[in-house]
């Protein structure tokens, strides 16, 4: 018990002074994907296993990560966020893709659709990708703060204001991914 007590305090009192320093989790692949369509007549239907993921003006394709339990229970010291999407299956050419935080994690990838898909929340972001051949990391620093301020689960619309593009699903293995960096103490 007084070794207990002891070995509190000496924490309360060397904590303040511990050391920060970055740490890295990841890569996290997502754990459900799909995508969804909005167009008149296909917002039944449900693509959660499908191979591909698909974004449009009207499709947009739903990832969801968990976020590591260190980053959301500090969200203000998360440094950074990259998620990495697949080469597209179909290279385009330059183009800016859109991004907006889910305001529901609970979706399932089975059921969801373009009736039940989760709203959104905050802005829409913009990223520019001029090589659509290649991996295309996107810093989602901002988004990862909206959602782990929320909680562990971290949902994301992708979609497309002018080409459409096609990419791979968590299905295939090879599936989008997420790196956080959060600053911890020592
Ligand atoms: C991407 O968006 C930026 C900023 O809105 C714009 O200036 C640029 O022309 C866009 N690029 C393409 C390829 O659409």
């Amino acid at each position: 018990m007084k070794a207990t007590a002891l070995a509190t305090a000496l924490l309360a009192v060397t904590a303040p002074f511990a050391a920060a320093f970055p740490r890295t989790y990841g890569p996290i692949p997502a754990f459900k994907d799909s995508w969804v369509s909005v167009a008149p007549g296909e917002s039944a239907k449900t693509h959660g296993t499908d191979l591909v993921l698909k974004a449009s003006t009207e499709k947009f394709a739903l990832l969801g990560f968990t976020l590591p339990s260190e980053v959301t229970q500090a969200p203000n010291r998360l440094l950074n966020c990259e998620l990495t999407l697949p080469p597209f299956n179909t290279p385009v050419a330059p183009l800016n893709i859109t991004m907006q935080v889910a305001v529901a994690n609970a979706w399932d990838e089975v059921p969801v659709n373009g009736d039940n898909r989760p709203g959104v929340l905050g802005e829409e972001f913009t990223f520019y990708v001029e090589d659509t051949r290649m991996p295309i990391r996107i810093d989602a620093t901002e988004q990862c703060k909206i959602a782990a301020a929320k909680g562990t689960g971290f949902s994301l619309y992708i979609a497309s204001p002018k080409a459409p593009y096609e990419f791979k699903s968590r299905e295939t293995g090879m599936g989008a991914t997420l790196v956080a960096t959060a600053e911890v103490r020592a």
